[in-house]
């Protein structure tokens, strides 16, 4: 099986931070958590780059990118503001995303479908300064299709609704994320998934052959105020193996 890589998600540290200051050297420090996180056996640090600002800010995103080692995943929506931002920073992987300003977190995946020629030529664009761009969608054959259609070389499958499922539903929505991951595969595309993880619901995620790439966040910053970024990451690089071995 494909290894499967691990990128976490440092929005919520920068929450933290806001809630008190928002200076590049107000703590609890971005770049500690992401190299804490590093140190666990995270592969690559993703951050969301809001319309709003309400976590990570443009001069984070710069920071973080100058100081890490390893890839940057950029979060963002499909605006013309952040195709500049993103074409200047040069992350190695973006992720686009739907954005609504009063939404919590990312509510829903992106509508593929009706993206149309903007959706197309922000791909074509990010890709061709070279970096690897991911829709963020739902966990749905036609979806995939349509992110086929897009131009995108991977997608990252919408695991909310499987996360916050009940023990009855809980089965139907893994075969939906088996079943979408199938077709992406099957069409080439590279296949992650994401949101809602935890050390309960991830193994079962791991388990499904064609992903090759998960970006975990708010969970593991929450798990990190009591035993720390790094043994939170190892723990989740655990739960990971072992599902990958089902
Ligand atoms: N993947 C994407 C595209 C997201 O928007 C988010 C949330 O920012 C995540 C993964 C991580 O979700 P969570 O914070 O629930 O682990």
């Amino acid at each position: 099986m494909a290894k499967l890589r691990l990128g976490i998600n440092i929005d919520h540290v920068a929450t933290l931070r806001n809630a008190r200051n928002r200076d590049r050297d107000a703590l609890p420090d971005l770049l500690r958590s992401a190299m804490e996180a590093v140190r666990g056996g995270a592969d690559s640090i993703t951050f969301h780059l809001r319309e709003d600002r309400r976590h990570i800010s443009d001069d984070d995103a710069q920071r973080l990118h100058q100081a890490l080692k390893v890839p940057i995943n950029l979060e963002m929506a499909v605006t013309e503001e952040m195709r500049k931002i993103a074409l200047r920073l040069k992350p190695q992987a973006v992720c686009l995303v739907p954005e609504n300003r009063r939404e919590v977190t990312t509510e829903g995946g992106l509508d593929a479908r009706s993206g149309g020629p903007k959706l197309k030529k922000i791909i074509a664009d990010l890709q061709k300064a070279g970096m690897q761009v991911a829709l963020f969608i739902d966990p749905d054959v036609e979806q995939v299709a349509a992110a086929k259609s897009s131009g995108a070389l991977a997608v990252e499958l919408h695991t909310g609704c499987y996360a916050g499922a009940s023990a009855h539903t809980r089965q139907r929505e893994l075969g939906r994320l088996k079943k979408a991951a199938k077709e992406a595969h099957r069409l080439g595309l590279e296949v992650h998934a994401g949101h809602g993880l935890n050390y309960a619901n991830t193994a079962d995620v791991a388990a499904i052959p064609e992903i090759v790439e998960l970006n975990i966040g708010h969970f593991l910053v929450g798990e990190a105020l009591f035993i720390g970024m790094q043994a939170a990451v190892k723990k989740m690089r655990g739960v990971m193996a072992s599902g990958r071995k089902k």
